[in-house]
């Protein structure tokens, strides 16, 4: 940037998605700009189906540096990308676009680094040699696999209704960690030091069929799901002995400074941002 930039219109980003209009994105994204004094715009762009590959042309074209994307385009996203990262490889989703100079499509997948860095870093969680019950074989799980087992944990086991799901995505994974499939039936008496509740079932307000046992002592569970008040498995963890039951607001905006680091060389710092989005 010269002295006689000041008059160039700001960057801009947008989150694509549908729906969108409860997007949170555009609020963080504009916190953090104000806070590390980013001079960019975010916007939220709702997409119908199929018009996902035009909706990021005419963004590109348009002048815009990067987008985030969300449900229900980010594996669709995948494809439509020239270079993606490890994560985004990984996951085969892609929630963050990076347009580069030459024209370039970089796309990269923040969701379990969100999640990492909220529970390992926001509140001092383990996830190295723990053992770990991830609930669901969904998407969402898919996508926060990857940095995990980068966490090392003791071993994972995937618990989900459709056991063949779950089986599925076990085997894709490639890591020494030992990783197990099953169904929820099969938990027996097995018991975890993290549960990381992946499934939608949140947002019905359902639970899995998940037996107390699964808890250990000093187990802490973790809602990728968030609402205004504590969710019914964050209510499960409580009654049946975990010590910790996070909800995932953490791994929400967590996500998004890590896709602002990757357009602005600039990390935000995300505890003023949780604060204010948890008194809305
Ligand atoms: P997402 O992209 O959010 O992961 P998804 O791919 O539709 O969405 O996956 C939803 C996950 O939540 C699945 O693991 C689903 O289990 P099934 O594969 O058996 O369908 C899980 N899920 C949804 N509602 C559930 C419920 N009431 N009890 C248990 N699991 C549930």
């Amino acid at each position: 940037m010269s002295l006689f930039d000041f008059d160039a219109p700001p960057d801009r980003y947008a989150v694509i998605g549908n729906p969108v209009a409860h997007s949170k994105s555009p609020l963080i994204h504009r916190q953090f700009a104000r806070q590390t004094g980013q001079r960019m715009e975010y916007e939220a762009i709702l997409v119908e189906e199929g018009g996902l590959a035009q909706a990021i042309g005419n963004f590109q074209a348009s002048g815009g540096k990067g987008l985030n994307i969300t449900v229900p385009f980010k594996h669709e996203a995948r494809q439509l990308m020239d270079e993606c990262s490890e994560y985004a490889e990984h996951a085969g989703a892609v929630n963050t676009i990076l347009f580069r100079q030459d024209g370039r499509r970089y796309g990269h997948n923040t969701d379990g680094i969100g999640l990492v860095r909220d529970i390992v870093i926001n509140h001092g969680g383990t996830i190295e040699d723990s053992r770990i019950l991830i609930l669901g074989a969904g998407g969402a799980v898919h996508g926060v696999l990857e940095p995990i087992l980068n966490e090392r944990p003791a071993g994972i086991v995937i618990a989900n209704r459709t056991v063949d799901k779950a089986i599925i995505l076990a085997q894709s994974l490639t890591a020494s960690i030992p990783v197990k499939a099953c169904g929820y039936s099969a938990l027996g008496e097995s018991a975890f030091d993290l549960i990381i509740n992946g499934t939608s079932a949140s947002m019905k307000n359902e639970l899995p069929p998940l037996p107390a046992s699964v808890i250990a002592a000093q187990c802490w569970c973790y809602d990728m799901m968030y609402g205004d008040e504590p969710t019914i498995f964050m209510n499960w963890a409580r009654d049946n002995g975990a010590v910790k039951y996070l909800d995932g607001l953490g791994m929400l905006v967590e996500q998004a400074a890590e896709s602002f680091y990757l357009w602005r060389d600039v990390r935000p710092d995300t505890a003023p941002v949780i604060n204010q989005l948890r008194k809305n």
